[in-house]
């Protein structure tokens, strides 16, 4: 494993927390890199379904150490119950042993979470659909340089000025937009007391991830979201504020990019977008509603029912390129069972006819997707692990995805529990 990262290829959801969980059982740390409380990573532990939002998803797992990088977006009231929730169904999550946040991490204030709200009510039809969790406003204040970091949580001295500054900088736009502004003086306060209670887990991860490396250790990087919400090669403005692909795991960590050894995308046979933005190959037909059905289809974080629609090679193609990722690991194959035929668009054509095989930046809710059909079946594939145990129009559908996109497929999930996995 050496140091790798696992990254989704579309828009998020792909089912990144069960192959995270599932590798980490190989792994010394597992590190979130980017994003925040708004990603929802689900695993199946043996305490049942859990959904983890900002801690790493080797949580279930006693031998990891889970670190929350620097380029994590950090909400501190939210990371202290989700630790308490986690020990409450027994893993084994324990500040400053199995957990750490970098001092670096920038904290999400609650006046964070008001300007997201005040900026989505801006956008007006351009709205984005954000997870309405303060992601947005954090890194900007990241890019301009007046946030605060988990590190200034054990300097109460300056905490309250700057924290003051925060709310004095938003104050005027959140006033006429009628929000009252949190008053500052108290939620510094309360900030140190959260820096107390957290004092055991922040820590230089730098340092350590960089020592850990030098050392040989095994290092899993935890993407967030998918390259499709990346801020510089997603689809912007309808996207996240980080950066989700594989460099962002260089940023996030203070690793150097050269440490990175492999890269696992992660992709369902099918596509879902929650939020607003393009989604060339969406259904809006009962058989959307279908998948949405088949799959359980609604946001892990804000319970919204997800947008569905057919494979797209072309924009996972792009995002395998993009990210560098070499193995895909498909999932969600088992909710295909019934659909026919199975459809992948591997081509799109431009409002005056042109066929384009490129992911364009602009004008992608001009698309209109260019579908190939595949024979579907009928088997219940769940208790598959082997090839073998496929039928041959599915295992046919996951070579058909695997020489469009560049990049192979040596592992198929073909259900929710750790070991619904087919290894080729
Ligand atoms: P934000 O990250 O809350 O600012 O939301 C920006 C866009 O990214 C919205 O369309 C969200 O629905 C989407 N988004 C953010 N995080 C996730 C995730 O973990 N999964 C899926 N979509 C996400």
């Amino acid at each position: 494993m050496a140091t790798s990262c696992v990254i989704g290829l579309l828009w998020g959801d792909e089912g990144k927390g069960k192959i995270i969980d599932l590798l980490a059982q190989d792994a010394d740390y597992v590190v979130r890199c980017a994003g925040g409380h708004n990603a929802g990573h689900t695993i199946i532990s043996p305490a049942g379904k859990l959904v983890l939002h900002l801690v790493p998803s080797g949580a279930f797992r006693d031998h990891v150490v889970n670190v929350i990088g620097s380029g994590v977006v950090v909400d501190p009231w939210h990371l202290e119950q989700e630790v308490a929730r986690l020990r409450e169904v027994g893993a084994p999550v324990e500040l400053g042993r199995s957990l750490l946040v970098s001092e670096r991490a920038q904290v999400i204030l609650p006046v964070h979470r008001a300007m997201d709200q005040v900026a989505e009510h801006m956008r007006g039809g351009g709205r984005i659909g954000t997870t309405g969790r303060g992601i947005g406003p954090a890194y900007a204040d990241r890019a301009s340089r007046s946030g605060i970091r988990m590190g200034d949580l054990l300097r109460p001295a300056h905490l309250a000025d700057a924290v003051a500054r925060s709310f004095a900088e938003k104050a005027p736009l959140l006033a006429a937009h009628d929000v009252e502004v949190p008053d500052a003086a108290a939620v510094a306060e309360e900030l140190a007391g959260l820096g107390e209670r957290l004092a055991a887990g922040i820590a230089d991860t730098g340092d350590l991830l960089r020592a850990a490396e030098r050392d040989g250790r095994r290092i899993l990087l935890e993407g967030a979201q998918g390259v499709l919400l990346d801020v510089d090669h997603g689809t912007y403005p309808y996207c996240t504020s980080s950066s989700s692909s594989t460099a962002g795991c260089a940023v996030g960590t203070g690793l150097p990019p050269a440490a990175l050894s492999s890269v696992t995308g992660v992709v369902k046979a099918y596509a879902t977008r929650v939020g607003e933005g393009p989604f060339p190959s969406e259904l809006f037909d009962s058989e959307g509603d279908a998948l949405r059905d088949a799959g359980n289809e609604y946001g892990s974080t804000t319970g919204r029912p997800r947008r569905c629609g057919w494979f797209d090679a072309v924009a996972v193609r792009y995002s395998v390129d993009v990210s560098g990722t070499r193995e895909v690991f498909l999932t969600n194959l088992d909710v295909l069972r019934g659909f026919r035929p199975l459809r992948v668009a591997s081509a799109y054509e431009l409002p005056d006819g042109t066929r384009i095989e490129r992911f364009p930046a602009f004008e992608l809710d001009q698309l209109r997707p260019v579908y190939e059909e595949f024979d579907g079946f009928d088997e219940d594939v769940t208790g598959a692990r082997t090839w073998q145990d496929l039928p041959a129009a599915a295992r046919g559908f996951v070579e058909a995805i695997e020489a469009r996109i560049g990049a192979a497929i040596p592992m198929v999930s073909v259900g929710p529990g750790r070991d619904e996995v087919v290894r080729r």
